[in-house]
C-alpha cells in the first residue's frame, strides 16, 4: 500500500530565500511525525505546502497515491481531506462552540444542519467537551478553545492531521489537556504531523521525529534515536539548548 503522504524533492522558496530544500518525507498511515527545529527553520512552510496553502516550486506531493501538486487538482477538495490546526485557534466568538464547528461542514460542504449538527456534539465528546456546545468561546480557557479546534478539523474526517505549535500560546498548565487529546487521537489511528517544542511529547507519541534546520531535515528517525543519540552536530546543538 502506497504511503499516506509522500513528498518527494520538495522545494520551496520565497523569492531568494530558499525555504525548503530536497525534502523527502513518507507518513504511513496512522502515523505521527514531529517536526522539530528551531524558528524559521522551515516547518510551518512544509505544514503549508502539504496543505496546498503554499505552491511547491519543485517536487512532488503525494495524498494516498495521488499527486496532489499536480497544478490541475481540486485543491479545495484536497484541502477538505487534512484537518488543520494552528497555534491561534481562531474560533469566532460571537457564535456558540457548535456553530463554530458546524459553519464549515454546512456552509462549504453542503452537510444538512442537524446532520452537522450531531457530527459535532460526537465530536465535541470526542475532545471532552461535550457540555460545551451552547458556550462560546471567550467562556472557555485556552486549552478548551484550541480543544474546539481540533474537534472542528476533526468533523470532515479528514485523513491527515496537521498541527502547527497547537499548544504555543497556551498558559502552562493548559498544555497537558491538549497534548493528552494529541495522543488520544494517534491510538486512535489518526495520522498526524505536528511541529512542537515539546520534546517529552514528541518522545512519547512520534512514530518518526525530523529534525528540520535551513529548510533541510537534516536528521529524521525513531524519537529515541534521534531525541536521545543524535548523529548531526546541528541535531545536538538544538536539543541541549531546547532543554537548557
Ligand atoms: N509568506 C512568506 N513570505 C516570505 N518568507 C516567508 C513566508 N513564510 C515563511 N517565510 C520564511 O520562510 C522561512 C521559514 O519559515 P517558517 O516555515 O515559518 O519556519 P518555522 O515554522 O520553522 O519557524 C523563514 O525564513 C521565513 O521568514
Ligand atoms: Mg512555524
Amino acid at each position: 500500500m502506497a504511503p499516506l503522504l509522500r513528498l518527494t524533492d520538495v522545494r520551496k522558496a520565497f523569492g531568494d530565500n530558499v525555504v525548503l530544500h530536497d525534502v523527502d518525507l513518507e507518513v504511513e498511515h496512522g502515523q505521527c511525525v514531529v517536526l522539530i527545529g528551531a524558528s524559521g527553520s522551515g516547518k510551518s512552510t512544509l505544514l503549508r505546502c502539504i496543505n496546498l496553502l503554499e505552491t511547491v516550486d519543485d517536487g512532488v506531493i503525494e495524498l494516498e497515491g495521488e499527486e496532489i501538486t499536480d497544478p490541475r487538482v481540486d485543491a479545495d477538495a484536497i484541502r477538505s481531506r487534512m484537518g488543520v490546526v494552528f497555534q491561534s485557534y481562531n474560533l469566532f466568538p460571537h457564535m456558540s462552540v457548535l456553530d463554530n464547528i458546524t459553519l464549515a461542514p454546512v456552509r462549504v460542504h453542503g452537510v444538512d444542519k442537524a446532520t452537522a449538527q450531531r457530527e459535532a456534539r460526537a465530536m465535541l465528546e470526542r475532545v471532552g467537551l461535550g457540555e460545551k456546545a451552547t458556550a462560546r468561546p471567550d467562556d472557555l480557557s485556552g486549552g478548551q478553545q484550541q480543544r474546539v479546534a481540533i474537534a472542528r478539523a476533526l468533523v470532515n474526517r479528514p485523513a491527515l492531521m496537521l498541527l502547527d505549535e497547537v499548544t504555543s500560546a497556551l498558559d502552562p498548565e493548559l498544555v497537558g489537556e491538549v497534548l493528552d487529546l494529541l495522543g488520544q487521537l494517534k491510538s486512535e489511528g489518526m495520522t498526524m504531523i505536528l511541529n512542537t517544542h515539546e520534546m517529552g511529547f514528541a518522545r512519547q507519541v512520534a512514530d518518526t521525529v525530523c529534525f528540520l534546520d535551513g529548510g533541510r531535515i537534516l536528521e529524521q528517525g525513531p524519537p529515541d534515536q534521534v531525541l536521545l543519540d543524535p548523529q548531526q552536530a546541528r541535531t545536538r546543538q538544538f536539543l541541549s539548548r531546547i532543554h537548557a
